[in-house]
């Protein structure tokens, strides 16, 4: 069997971590592991307990604020006053679900769909990014008449059994579906090619040969368009545009898995996928859609969507309800009042720059890439071998965490890129914070 790394394994807590815990954190660990599920993982060796969150910091219970460098769930910041109001406003006068009239829902949609490109035209709603994936998965097989998926190496498209037969990231205990074929991350920093866009294009095109060698209708290449889970690759701009053409060449359609990218993250677009300037059959979005309250979507052009829609009814009880759409309508209204796309790509690229500055003094740091407020920063032993370090990472976030109090965590295959990816929220004056904690945290793991 092919032993695939887990990436919710690498950082997080384990049993071998509890007797170094202070009384109160280990009580609370304790009762974890006593009454809830044992696939929960918890984040660092010593975990976080918080409290409190505000923009684009976090306090824990004891008092101590920290950067919040990784949270897009809170993507317009933490307990945001305008999503509170929204909600509350909401939750008094009505919450039902999508089986009765109600202009909350019409008018979310009329306004996201001005965000996506024209062909795509209908909306739909649930509430995770999970839901999101499953149904688009249905809708590409029913469109296709397919059941063959591609999906990158070290992938995450959530927890239905459709999604994590997708989603090598879970790990050698999560079996992939027989009709999944993975493609290796269109890596920048680590594949030698003069053109990415070319190469993926030919890694799609192997894994459809092969899926037609073993009978298998290629249905769909669903993507993370930053692949966030393979280690962020964000660039060069316009690297998917032959991989998408050689998908719909072979028949199969195109989900952009904007879970991660969507929402004006990146800066350079308010979509990942509109970074490539590709045109997807079927959006899903999730996390960042309703800073915090569990809503998601599928936005697909008419025609892929209706061969289920025709046949299937859909039905989720909370999926679009007046409560998840005025949070959603309040994300929505901030990041267009507030200019957050322009702001990511501001503050982004000042701290990219920034960040790319720490390669001078750290020759561990093996490459910085981005697109906004979502950038990687790889940690390799040497640079002329690239050999991942992912000790070194690890013990750099726990360093991060208990001396400089900004949390973060790490990504891709090895393990070894740091995900920066903080609220929206964060500002310039937040990037001393995190570049100075970086900066003395490899100072002293290196010395
Ligand atoms: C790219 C991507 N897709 C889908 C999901 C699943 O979303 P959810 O946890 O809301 O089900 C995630 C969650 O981490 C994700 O990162």
């Amino acid at each position: 069997m092919v032993t695939r790394s887990t990436i919710m394994d690498t950082n997080s807590f384990r049993a071998e971590h509890a007797t170094a815990l202070d009384a109160e954190t280990r009580q609370l660990t304790d009762k974890r592991s006593k009454i809830l599920g044992g696939s929960y993982r918890l984040f660092y060796r010593n975990p976080v307990h918080l409290v409190r969150g505000e923009g684009q910091y976090l306090w824990d219970e004891a008092g101590n604020q920290y950067l919040d460098a990784y949270n897009n769930v809170a993507s317009i910041g933490h307990c945001h006053p305008a999503v509170i109001e929204a909600v509350n406003q909401q939750m008094k006068m009505l919450n039902t679900h999508t089986r009765y009239l109600h202009e909350g829902i019409l008018d979310y949609t009329e306004k996201l769909l001005t965000t996506v490109p024209t062909e795509i035209d209908r909306a739909m709603y649930m509430c995770t990014g999970s839901e999101a994936n499953d149904l688009a998965i249905r809708v590409a097989q029913s469109y296709s008449g397919g059941t063959g998926i591609i999906v990158s190496q070290e992938a995450y498209h959530g927890t239905s059994a459709l999604t994590s037969g997708c989603s090598p990231a879970l790990g050698s205990g999560q079996t992939l579906a027989d009709t999944t074929r993975l493609v290796p991350a269109p890596d920048a920093y680590r594949v030698d090619t003069a053109d990415l866009g070319e190469w993926f294009a030919n890694q799609i095109q192997q894994q459809i040969d092969d899926m037609n060698a073993h009978g298998i209708k290629f249905a769909g290449f669903l993507a993370d368009s930053i692949f966030s889970s393979d280690g962020v690759m964000p660039n060069p701009v316009g690297f998917l545009q032959k991989a998408v053409d050689v998908v719909h060449a072979n028949g199969g359609i195109f989900i952009a898995d904007e879970v991660q990218p969507g929402f004006a993250r990146t800066g350079d677009a308010f979509w990942g996928f509109a970074r490539h300037g590709v045109v997807p059959d079927i959006i899903t979005t999730g996390k960042p859609m309703g800073n915090g309250i569990p809503v998601s979507g599928l936005l697909a052009k008419s025609d892929v969507l209706s061969t289920f829609s025709d046949q299937i009814p859909y039905f989720n009880t909370f999926g679009g309800n007046p409560v998840s759409m005025a949070a959603a309508q309040a994300v929505l209204n901030v990041i267009q009042q507030e200019q957050l796309q322009a702001h990511s790509q501001r503050v982004g690229a000042l701290l990219q720059a920034e960040l790319t500055k720490l390669m001078e003094r750290h020759e561990c740091v093996g490459d910085v890439r981005g697109a906004g407020l979502f950038i990687g920063f790889e940690l390799v032993k040497d640079r002329q071998s690239k050999t991942p370090d992912k000790v070194l990472a690890l013990d750099l976030i726990e360093e991060l965490r208990n001396t400089h109090r900004v949390l973060t965590s790490v990504a891709g295959p090895y393990g070894n890129v740091l995900k920066l990816r903080p609220p929206l929220a964060f500002q310039i004056q937040d990037i001393d914070w995190l570049v100075n904690a970086l900066d003395q945290s490899l100072l002293k793991l290196k010395a």
